[in-house]
Parts: structure tokens; sequence; C-alpha cells
């Protein structure tokens, strides 16, 4: 997720556990080929064989509508850097990148969604690599749902993520997971099933409605980082204010290492604040306080000190930060 899921949120959740695999912010293909550093800055992970530490796979995902350009991208990051799995993005609903005909725009045209995958389909065809690729169930509405749908997979993706609302509808709930099952049910390849994925009880209503068998999880993880580990295991405890403001400072303690600049690191903690505590009002006062620091040194202070709590899923952060913690 662009902006929010980076390599060390990544680390992060996939530590934590319960995740089959991430993907990658988006990789934009413009109008040339992007040098091998822009590939490894999204995608840190291609210098470990495509795989956070705890070895989980990462597919980079790649956005665009330059047809013989996004195939070279997709081989010059399989042939070349050792990606596995490339995912194509044609769900992105952002001004800019639709505008530049990029994302889900797409989706009004499914002979370029099919030109756009059997390109790069092609490209990786003597390659070890896997092509996926990610929509919408359309821009405006969903007349065009199963063009694209056909469009994807005749152009030889082998799995399609499908996030159950079309472009205008934006991030509103719900997700018609109703059409995910139509949609499953015409499909040839596999179907994940995305959008309004919360808590345990909305993974089961999600695949009881959709029929799917898997489901990707977005802001729902980012809320609660516990959350797939929790589905994993059946564990229905929720995390308190200290497991969840342990997340964020380990993620922020991370990035302070990797001399980040402050006001990125602030940003991203208050980013990370306000989307746990729109499901959780026990961060209310927790974020309330965070928002007002304008240095970094308060805002770690406070969310130490939140941090300090009990914990329940402390074994599952990393041993040297819990040590950290308790000193
Ligand atoms: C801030 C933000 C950034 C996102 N960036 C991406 C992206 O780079 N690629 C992508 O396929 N989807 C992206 N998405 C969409 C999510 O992957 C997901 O499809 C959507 O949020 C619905 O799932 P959820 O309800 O589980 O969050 C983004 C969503 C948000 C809120």
């Amino acid at each position: 997720m662009e902006g929010t899921v980076d390599f060390h949120v990544r680390q992060i959740i996939s530590a934590i556990g319960g995740i089959s695999f991430c993907v990658t912010e988006f990789l934009r293909v413009t109008n040339q080929l992007q040098p091998a550093r822009a590939f490894k800055k999204i995608c840190p992970e291609l210098l470990q064989h495509s795989r956070t530490n705890s070895q989980t796979p990462v597919h980079l995902q790649l956005l665009g509508n330059n047809i013989p350009l996004i195939a070279r991208h997709a081989s010059k990051a399989v042939a070349l850097l050792g990606a596995e799995v490339i995912d194509l993005n044609f769900g992105c609903p952002a001004k800019t990148v639709n505008r530049h005909k990029g994302g889900a725009v797409l989706l009004q045209t499914p002979d370029d969604v099919h030109r756009i995958v059997s390109a790069s389909a092609q490209a990786l065809a003597d390659t070890h690599g896997r092509l996926t690729a990610k929509m919408r169930l359309g821009y405006e509405d969903k007349s065009l749902v199963f063009e694209n749908l056909a469009a994807i997979e005749d152009g030889g993706a082998s799995e399609l993520t499908v996030h159950a609302r079309t472009k205008i509808e934006g991030y509103k709930p719900p997700a018609h997971w109703e059409w995910l099952a139509r949609i499953r049910e015409k499909a040839r390849i596999p179907i994940i099933a995305n959008g309004e994925v919360w808590s345990i009880e909305d993974y089961h209503r999600c695949r009881e409605v959709s029929g799917c068998q898997d489901v990707m999880i977005g802001r729902g993880l980012l809320a609660d980082p516990y959350l797939a580990y929790r589905i994993r295991h059946d564990i229905n405890e929720k995390p308190t204010e200290a497991d969840l403001a342990a997340v964020i400072l380990l993620y922020l303690w991370q990035i302070e290492q990797n001399h980040c600049p402050e006001k990125y690191l602030i940003s991203r903690g208050k980013q990370w604040l306000a989307m746990m505590k729109k499901q959780d009002p026990r961060m209310d006062t927790l974020f309330n306080q965070a928002k007002t620091c304008i240095k970094a040194e308060p805002m770690l202070e406070l969310i130490e000190s939140t941090a300090r709590g009990d914990r329940l899923f402390a074994s599952r952060l990393p041993a040297d930060f819990n040590q950290r913690l308790s000193n």
C-alpha cells in the first residue's frame, strides 16, 4: 500500500505472522526503463530472494499503461533482479495516477488491460517469474467486470485479487463481497477477496459470502497488525493498547536507525496511530497526545510509555526489541 506498507512495515507484520505473502507499494512505469535502484527502493527484499526476514514472499507491484515498457519492467525485475512474482495494478483510484491512464482508469478499456497483461506474461514466459493482477469491480460501475476478468485471465495472469468496490466507491463501506462470488464462479484462476476485512468475523464472512479461499487484508492489518496471526491461530483476544503502540514504536525505532528525516518519522507515527484509532477508540488518547508533537523525541516517549503497558502478544515481536523496551 503506497505511502504506508514499506519494507519495515512488511518486516514487522510478516514477523508477527499469519501472512502467506506481501505485495510492495507500486512501482510506477512512466516513459523510461527504471534503473535497478528504483526497483530495490520499492522492494529492498529483492536483495534477499524476494523474502522478508521471516521468509514471507514479497510480490513486486507495477503500475502504468505503457505496454512494452511494463513488460520490460516485469522481465527486468524477474530476470535481472530476482523477483518471483510481478503484480499488475488495475485498482489505484488516485487522481494523478488515473489522469496518466494508470490504475483503475484502465478498467474502462478491457482491451488495454488485456494488452498489458499479455505483454507482461509473454515477457515472463521463459523465466521463473509468475504474473498476478489486482483490480476493482470497475471504474464508474460494474458493467465491465467480466470483460476485465477475461482480459486478465486470457492475458496470462495466474491469480487475481479483486477489491470489491468500483473506483468511484473509493474506500467507502460496504465492500461488495457478493460480487466476488460472481467473479469467482466465472473465473478459471484463483480469485483473492479484498475489501473491508477488519476482524476475524469479517474474514470468515468475507470467505463465506465470496466463496474465495484466500483473502487479502489491507487497512485492517495496519489497524491491528496481529490480525492475520489471530486469524491463523483463531485467537479472539484483541491486542492491548500496549501491543498496538509497541508495533508503531518498533517501526519508528527501525526507521530512525535508518536515519530517516525527523519530519518523516513524525508523520509516519501519526499516520499509523490515526489508522489504529479509527478502529480502536482505546488509541484515541495516545493519538491526541501524539498529534500535537512537532519533535520526534516527545512523540517516541509517549508511544514508548504506552508500549510499556501489559502486552498479550509481546512474544510476536523481536526479542531485542522487547529487551530494549524493558530496559
Ligand atoms: C493508503 C493506501 C494505499 C494503497 N496503495 C495500494 C497500492 O500501492 N497497491 C494496491 O494494489 N492497492 C493499494 N491500496 C488498496 C489496498 O490494497 C486495498 O485494496 C484496499 O484498501 C481495500 O482493502 P482493505 O479494506 O483491506 O484496506 C491502497 C490503499 C490505501 C488506503
